[in-house]
């Protein structure tokens, strides 16, 4: 049964991609080699060609969003197609890519939402140190200078995907290259400096009058106490200082407060770890803070956190077994089960009253954030393939978008600003720890003929798309 009847007039209504998860071609036309090419050939598990063969294959898959009632898409550009070695002369076959796409995308009517950096750093660039790096980040902003003029046509600019993500995935639950377990200094310097980043592209953005909206997507994942009690609650607090707070703060107070410093010098103390600010960041970091014009925010799930006094230690599910995974952070907390929580097969808690909470937090606490949209959402699911042109029953994947638009809805009757929703992802793609297995796609990819087949998840984001019609 369909919880949700008909979408706000105006709202956006999108699907959501990522250049490396969806394009293939990683050896075409002069494209430069980011952090993963040959750490995934070494690791042997799975390629990233030809992915979803988005490169060649998008105007399919834009034809088949309108067709499906969407009006907006994300998609990244990648870094290394543009600047093969992250800086230097710009590839001109990149550059003319991402005006056929994007060209591609207005004459459908499909509004391009287009970030600069989805965890594809230049090998180069990786190989110097990545975001730990400060050069890094003026490569960054020269890069995204270069994208704000070239691709005038494009006027809903994220700087980058997922911030925490990067940091954590790199060097807290080292599933990422280059790996590091619990490297606490490098986790939180990766954020600061991500953070500096965005803003000082955010600061050219409106210094040199581009035009259009900017903003940067965060992945917020709220952290309840399991059971409540007052240890729990702490340990919960140290962990949502370090996952979300942290960059809130940075992003829309241009700060750190005292009171979140506090929690981050506890758990940098337990874990013997270091962060350094430079004179000048912060003033980069305030002016930003108010130039945003809106916020990205991908929500999955929260965690339940208990308090816990042993050595870091950590299990990451990436096939899709059930109970394989675990969170055992020093001086911080672990992560639990709470009864009646449904999960994924990936573990994932399955719990739309966290995003209805993240979204009344942002709105409450960082009303610099301005207009939300929901950057990302969605269920990863083994779906079965039924056959050429054959429906693929993926009822699940309903429930749980159903479930989340539901709660966006909620929050947004109760004065929270939230004026878009896209699902992850458009169409199968490829996971970046997990490969081609854990699918999220409206559209399901054959991935050995690259032939697309229909989700019943499609037909319900059709229909409520009509009712944005009437
Ligand atoms: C987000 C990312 O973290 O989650 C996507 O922006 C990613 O790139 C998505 O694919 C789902 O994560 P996963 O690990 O299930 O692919």
């Amino acid at each position: 049964l369909r919880r949700v009847q008909s979408l706000p007039k105006g709202f956006v209504w999108g699907g959501a991609t990522a250049a490396y998860q969806v394009e293939g071609a990683t050896k075409v036309d002069g494209k430069g080699k980011t952090m993963w090419d040959d750490y995934l050939k070494a690791q042997g598990r799975f390629s990233p060609d030809p992915a979803s063969d988005f490169y060649h294959l998008y105007p399919e898959d834009i034809e088949l969003a309108k067709l499906y009632g969407l009006n907006a898409i994300r998609v990244s550009i990648a870094w290394t197609r543009i600047f093969p070695k992250g800086y230097g002369e710009p590839n001109p076959a990149g550059v003319a890519y991402y005006h056929r796409l994007f060209k591609c995308c207005l004459d459908n009517g499909i509004t391009p939402y287009v970030s600069l950096h989805h965890f594809d750093s230049p090998k180069t660039l990786f190989d110097d140190g990545d975001w730990l790096n400060r050069k890094n980040i003026d490569y960054f902003v020269d890069y995204a200078d270069f994208c704000f003029k070239e691709f005038s046509e494009v006027k809903n600019w994220f700087t980058i995907n997922e911030l925490i993500s990067l940091a954590f995935s790199q060097y807290i639950q080292g599933n990422f290259p280059p790996n590091h377990h619990f490297d606490v200094t490098s986790g939180i310097q990766a954020q600061h400096n991500e953070l500096l980043a965005h803003a000082r592209a955010v600061n050219l953005f409106k210094e040199k009058g581009y035009q259009g909206r900017i903003g940067l997507i965060h992945v917020l994942q709220p952290v309840y106490p399991y059971p409540d009690t007052p240890a729990n609650e702490h340990a919960a607090a140290l962990e949502d200082a370090f996952m979300n707070r942290f960059l809130l703060d940075g992003t829309f107070k241009g700060e750190y407060t005292p009171e979140t410093m506090a929690l981050i010098n506890e758990l940098l103390e337990a874990n013997d770890a270091k962060l350094k600010i430079e004179p000048g960041d912060m003033d980069i970091l305030k002016k930003a803070s108010t130039q945003n014009d809106y916020f990205g925010m991908n929500y999955y799930q929260p965690s339940f956190v208990a308090a816990y006094e042993g050595e870091s230690t950590n299990s990451f599910n990436g096939t899709g077994e059930k109970g394989t995974s675990s969170f055992k952070f020093q001086g911080v907390g672990q992560h639990v089960k709470k009864p009646g929580v449904p999960t994924t097969d990936w573990d994932w808690n399955i719990y739309p009253a966290g995003m209805y909470d993240m979204l009344k937090r942002v709105a409450r606490e960082y009303p610099n954030s301005k207009t939300i949209y929901i950057t990302e959402n969605g269920l990863g699911y083994k779906d079965k393939y039924e056959g050429i042109g054959q429906l693929i029953d993926d009822d699940k994947r309903i429930d749980f978008i159903d479930q989340h638009v539901e709660a966006l809805l909620k929050a947004r009757s109760e004065g929270v600003d939230v004026q878009g929703y896209f699902v992850w992802s458009l169409q199968d793609q490829f996971s970046w720890a997990n490969g081609y297995n854990k699918r999220y796609g409206l559209f399901y990819v054959n991935f050995e003929t690259q032939a697309r087949e229909i989700k019943k998840s499609a037909l319900w984001f059709k229909e409520l798309g009509q009712t944005l019609k009437n």
